[in-house]
């Protein structure tokens, strides 16, 4: 034994002493004192003694930043402070009134802070005598989810603060701009903003996962429990920095002069912009003008009363305090309140939340309903029935939830998902971030998976549409898909109300005839491994042209054959072989091509597919064309040729076809270095495909 050896737990205090300040050198002030070399070793060896020596551990350790792999739950804790909103104006003038109001009511001078309005996520953060305790989310005010081990993470939120007090700090955690851009561009499922992968980082399971996120927090206000020495707003301010804290440093103090606001901010030692009332005005002018240059998303300033003893005189209603306002840059898109949350479930047994909305106009159309995906992505906006939402028409079509505006004041919590399925009582079961029903013979999935089948895209039914489904399947006459084929139409319906002899001999024919649609329609319709069109094309494409051929490759597992087809990636190849080998859709396929089904694709049964010379480019179109009008004809041609189109330029956007008129979205693309291509040079394109020249694109994977 070496007998030089520290005492184990004198080395954990030293080593978490040294190790804070140079986290605190290298992330708050971006000023490293070692090398990272030396900083790892110092890292790795605090570990190796927390490890031997777990009761060591010292609550604020530095190692704690990096997170741990272990799961973290998020249980519901109770504010000790209410966690308030703020009272929005969206004009400048209605503020300046609100502040003489205001001046007015206490009929004193008062002095007002205003700060940018961060766009994040809202979080309080819990100090028990100097020790960071908890962390929490805003939840409803009340109660909120316990995120302590993430935000652990964070660099610049202190797990100790220099005094010790009992303190709530609120504050509020972002991605900038650009790092949300550049993570965004590695998602699967790409956030809508920066808020949104803030929020879904902040809930990640993993805190590990939270660590390599460069998420940041701005706090701006804390509430001391017990005496405290503070007459003013900007003092605390000063205080959270001078305990190392994050401030937003852009601030402005408005006084009725410059001079006395420069003097209080001298006097509370922060810095800040000194201004009079008369410059108010300006300052909200200027600061709108400034917004997009800033490096993180704001959407209004927030306009505080100084003093806090006028803050208790003013004190709060239900939801606000009557000591600020929001000044929102602009509206939101649409407002609404969720009325209800409903629960379907899909063809695959995939269980979707819809929220159930009072009906409002967003982009041209009224929507009432919205998707919100899964139970984490509800968790992230922290929805519960009742609350007021903004919602957006995501690349123009798809209606979305984007945040909760304002809480519902039943006190509903954030809403969960059922333990059973709705439809057939069967325990749900979790998979990833989705919830599926894993009973196949589910009433609402077969009829999902009925009506998918027979829909339009895949077997094209005539005269078999969703009520006739709905009819049979309530008669107990459709049980699974080969039903459709076996059904004596006219032996189950003749008596059933309107099904004349007509619509029952229209049925029959359309059935007939949908056997003989070709085996890649087949295999879209069946769904296996969410299959789409352009999947079955390349598949099919690629010499695969019979059932045989695929279930041959699933026995054997053969994920590389799969792969070796351009555009198919291990994942999607996955899919596939796990879709081919369940057994009740072997059983499936089995019915259906005794009953005559194609399940091999007849030579040239349809159109060979284009050359997929647009493959792994992700296409947006804008302005007005000759040649393709209306602009979906330019669409079409993208995706016939295995490119993807959206409606708008983000950072995954690789080409931007630009006609005459175009605007914002030619600025964006060029801000993102988009190709931007022109009409003519779009036909030269489309054109050298038709001669098979092949395209030099690298191809990606091409995902179902
Ligand atoms: S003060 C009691 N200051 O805006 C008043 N809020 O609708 C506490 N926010 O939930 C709020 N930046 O998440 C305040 N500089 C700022 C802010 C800010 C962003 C958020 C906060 C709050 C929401 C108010």
């Amino acid at each position: 034994m070496n007998t030089d050896e520290q005492d184990p737990r004198q080395e954990i205090e030293n080593l978490s002493d040294l190790l804070r300040t140079y986290q605190r050198a290298y992330y708050v002030d971006a000023r490293p004192l070692v090398s990272d070399l030396e900083y790892d070793r110092l890292f790795d060896r605090l570990q190796e003694l927390e490890e031997a020596h777990p009761h060591l551990r010292l609550p604020d350790s530095p190692s704690q930043r990096v997170g741990s792999d272990l799961s973290s739950e998020f249980p519901e804790v109770e504010h000790t402070i209410p966690v308030l909103s703020l009272d929005k104006a969206y004009a400048s003038g209605e503020v300046s009134s609100w502040m003489i109001k205001t001046e007015a009511k206490v009929s004193q001078e008062l002095s007002f802070v205003v700060e940018e309005k961060m766009d994040g996520v809202s979080i309080v953060l819990y100090y028990e005598k100097g020790l960071l305790v908890r962390a929490v989310t805003r939840g409803n005010g009340m109660v909120g989810n316990d995120v302590t081990a993430n935000l652990k993470t964070i660099a610049s939120i202190p797990l100790r603060l220099p005094e010790e007090v009992d303190v709530a700090v609120r504050g509020e955690v972002f991605l900038p701009k650009e790092e949300f851009l550049e993570l965004n561009k590695r998602m699967e499922t790409p956030y809508a903003n920066p808020r949104n992968l803030a929020a879904g980082t902040i809930r990640r399971i993993k805190s590990s996962e939270v660590a390599k996120v460069p998420l940041r927090i701005y706090v701006y206000e804390g509430f001391w429990s017990g005496d405290h020495p503070f007459t003013d707003h900007i003092s605390i301010l000063s205080t959270l920095a001078s305990y190392g804290f994050s401030l937003n440093s852009n601030i402005a103090l408005f006084c009725k002069s410059r001079s006395d606001a420069l003097q209080r901010l001298e006097k509370a030692s922060l810095a800040g912009e000194a201004l009079s009332f008369a410059d108010f005005d300006s300052y909200v002018i200027k600061h709108t003008g400034q917004r997009s240059e800033l490096p993180y998303e704001i959407d209004g300033l927030v306009v505080k009363v100084n003093e806090l003893s006028v803050r208790e005189t003013l004190g709060y209603t239900e939801r606000h305090p009557r000591w600020a306002i929001a000044y929102k840059f602009e509206s939101p898109q649409a407002q609404t309140v969720v009325e209800n949350i409903d629960v379907q479930v899909g063809r695959t047994g995939r269980i979707t939340p819809v929220a159930r909305v009072a009906p409002v106009l967003v982009g041209g159309s009224t929507v009432s309903n919205i998707t919100l995906h899964n139970q984490p992505y509800i968790d992230m906006l922290e929805l519960a029935v009742g609350d007021i939402v903004e919602i957006s028409k995501r690349g123009d079509v798809i209606p979305a939830v984007e945040r909760v505006i304002e809480k519902n004041e039943k006190g509903n919590k954030v809403w969960k998902l059922p333990l059973l399925c709705p439809s057939c009582s069967t325990p749900l079961v979790i998979r990833g971030a989705h919830t599926f029903c894993p009973n196949v013979a589910c009433p609402d999935q077969v009829s999902s998976r009925l009506k998918f089948f027979a829909g339009k895209a895949q077997m094209d039914i005539d005269s078999f549409g969703p009520e006739t489904i709905t009819t049979l399947i309530d008669l107990g006459l459709l049980e699974d898909v080969p039903d459709i084929y076996t059904l004596d139409y006219e032996k189950a319906l003749s008596d059933t109300p309107g099904f004349g002899e007509k619509k029952i001999a229209a049925i029959k024919a359309g059935v007939e005839k949908s056997k003989g649609q070709s085996f890649r329609r087949v295999l879209v319709s069946l769904g296996i491994g969410e299959i789409g069109k352009k999947a079955a094309d390349l598949l099919v494409g690629s010499g695969l042209t019979s059932i045989d051929d695929l279930l041959e490759i699933a026995d054997k597992d053969d994920v590389e054959t799969l792969t070796t087809i351009k555009q198919i990636g291990p994942k999607s190849a996955r899919l596939l072989i796990d879709g081919l080998n369940d057994p009740a859709m072997r059983v499936r396929i089995a019915q259906l091509r005794k009953l005559g089904l194609q399940f091999e694709e007849a030579e040239a049964s349809e159109a060979p597919p284009l050359e997929q010379s647009f493959a792994s480019q992700t296409w947006c179109v804008t302005g007005s064309f000759v040649h393709f009008n209306p602009r979906t004809l330019a669409l079409e041609e993208i995706e016939k040729r295995g490119g993807r189109t959206t409606s708008s330029v983000t950072g995954k956007t690789t080409h931007l076809l630009a006609g005459s008129g175009a605007g914002s979205k030619l600025a964006q693309a060029t801000r993102l270095g988009v190709k931007i291509v022109n009409e003519e040079r779009f036909l030269t394109l489309l054109k050298e495909e038709k001669t098979n020249q092949k395209s030099e694109d690298v191809q990606g994977e091409f995902s179902f």
